[in-house]
């Protein structure tokens, strides 16, 4: 079970080759995953994370098959979230009074979780360390909101590995473990799936911690992260691609996402993409039916682009029901810069395109004026309106970021980008010390989110 990592650094972890899905249903596994766990043994021994509840017992029984248990001096919890620390509760039962290290945001998780079990846990800040012995240490560095308020990432000194726990990992198997022994095609397209779908609502905060990271001076030779492969083939990368990625990013790209009932949609659709290659044919265009397609994928389609349009025919006044829900998902994604358009069939009401843009503009895209509405099954007269719609969504180079909800411009609220809390000049904070009517502006320098702990910066106004 053990495997190599770097001199007494071991990975001690679980390989899921055959999960299909992650977090419920809502993240769609391809190509596996892992839940890495660590061992080092150094004169001190401790073990870095564990593994998902499902193989608790089987997780205890292989690392007794490579250490006694007894022998671990420190368990270094570095997130709640039960896929890092659902085997905590075997492992403890059998060894009780083993200090947990962790972050006080982690403890408020653990013990929600799994209750109040008298586990013997020392709270870490960032800068903290704990030595190993033979001239090695840890060194704890506080990552909140990504993608918890309790994740943490360690690093180890003379080996110079960093565990970063769920940053820079990717939902992919890898039985050889690095980097430089996975196929590359399918570790960029599994570390950007797994950016955009877990991590991109976080990205002002992951440009922010990248440059504190940096500001530590720390030597990295290893990024060794809780799910997927393991970074010893130059390392930095993944930091390259995060920066990229964290700061609104596009490609010359456009897509079209639709459903259709009786194929009216469908038909808008490819002639909406047909005009977006004839105008541009050097920009890539793509189209997903989502009720058929993988909307973990689509989603990573849609980061990659400039902008998109999405359509459905009006169904009981409003859009069909695979559109309502990507939506919503789009909308918790919080992309950055990018154009979006609507189109639809309809019969009789016609409400869904006027929606689908309300709903657009919600999730922060720039909705462009030219929409495409159709009566009964579309003909020649109603696709008028498609080169206008293609050439706007074709000049996002220039996008803006997301439309402003007026009403909540009027209020001057604030919302915190990494954890969405909204400050509310009406309601104040209270709890600390801000006195309902204080106008976000004038919120104390060092005045901090009472959620995720982040300052004023990552707040954007509504
Ligand atoms: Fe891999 Fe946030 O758990």
């Amino acid at each position: 079970m053990r495997k190599h990592v770097k001199n007494n650094v071991s990975w001690v972890g679980w390989i899921d080759w055959e999960l299909e899905t992650f977090h419920g249903d809502d993240y769609s596994i391809r190509n596996g995953s892992s839940q890495n766990a660590y061992l080092i043994e150094e004169e001190k021994t401790v073990l870095i994370d564990t593994v998902w509840t499902p193989h608790r017992f089987d997780f205890v029984e292989n690392l007794k098959k490579e250490i006694d248990l007894s022998k671990i001096d420190y368990i270094i919890a570095n997130h709640g979230e039960c896929d890092h620390s659902g085997a905590l509760t075997a492992l403890m039962d059998e060894i009780p009074n083993t200090p947990i290290y962790c972050t006080a945001a982690a403890v408020k998780s653990l013990e929600g979780q799994y209750g109040k079990r008298g586990w013997n846990f020392h709270v870490v800040k960032t800068g903290d360390t704990l030595d190993l012995g033979n001239g090695k240490q840890l060194v704890f560095m506080e990552m909140s909101m990504l993608h918890w308020p309790d994740s943490m990432a360690t690093y180890l000194t003379g080996d110079n590995i960093l565990f970063s726990n769920d940053a820079f990992g990717q939902h992919f198997a890898v039985e050889e473990l690095f980097n430089d022994k996975a196929d590359p095609c399918l570790l960029y397209k599994e570390a950007l799936k797994y950016y955009v779908n877990i991590l991109n609502p976080f990205s002002p905060l992951v440009a922010k911690k990248l440059m504190e990271i940096a500001d530590l001076n720390l030597p990295i030779e290893i990024i060794a992260p809780s799910h997927g492969v393991i970074w010893r083939e130059r390392p930095e990368q993944i930091v390259e691609l995060y920066a990229k990625w964290a700061n609104a990013y596009q490609e010359d790209q456009v897509i079209v996402v639709y459903d259709t009932m009786w194929e009216g949609t469908a038909k808008l659709a490819h002639r909406i993409a047909q005009e977006l290659h004839s105008q541009s044919p050097d920009t890539v265009v793509k189209i997903f039916q989502l009720a058929k397609a993988d909307k973990n994928e689509v989603m990573t389609e849609v980061f990659k682009s400039k902008a998109i349009a999405v359509g459905s025919p009006t169904v009981s006044n409003s859009y069909l029901s695979s559109v309502a829900g990507w939506l919503e998902f789009l909308k918790q994604l919080k992309f950055k810069g990018k154009k979006a358009a609507a189109f639809g069939c309809y019969g009789w009401s016609g409400e869904s395109v006027k929606l689908l843009q309300e709903k657009l503009s919600e999730a922060g895209f720039e909705v462009v004026e030219e929409s495409v509405r159709s009566l009964w099954n579309p003909e020649e007269s109603d696709f008028s309106e498609i080169p206008a719609l293609a050439k706007n969504l074709l000049g996002a180079e220039d996008s803006v970021p997301g439309a402003l909800d007026n009403e909540s411009e009027k209020m001057g609220q604030y919302q915190c980008g990494p954890c969405g809390y909204i400050y509310d000049p009406k309601k104040g904070d209270p709890d600390n010390g801000v006195a309902p009517g204080t106008p976000f502006e004038q919120l104390p320098e060092d005045w901090r989110c009472p959620v995720c702990g982040v300052g004023k910066e990552l707040f954007e106004k509504r």
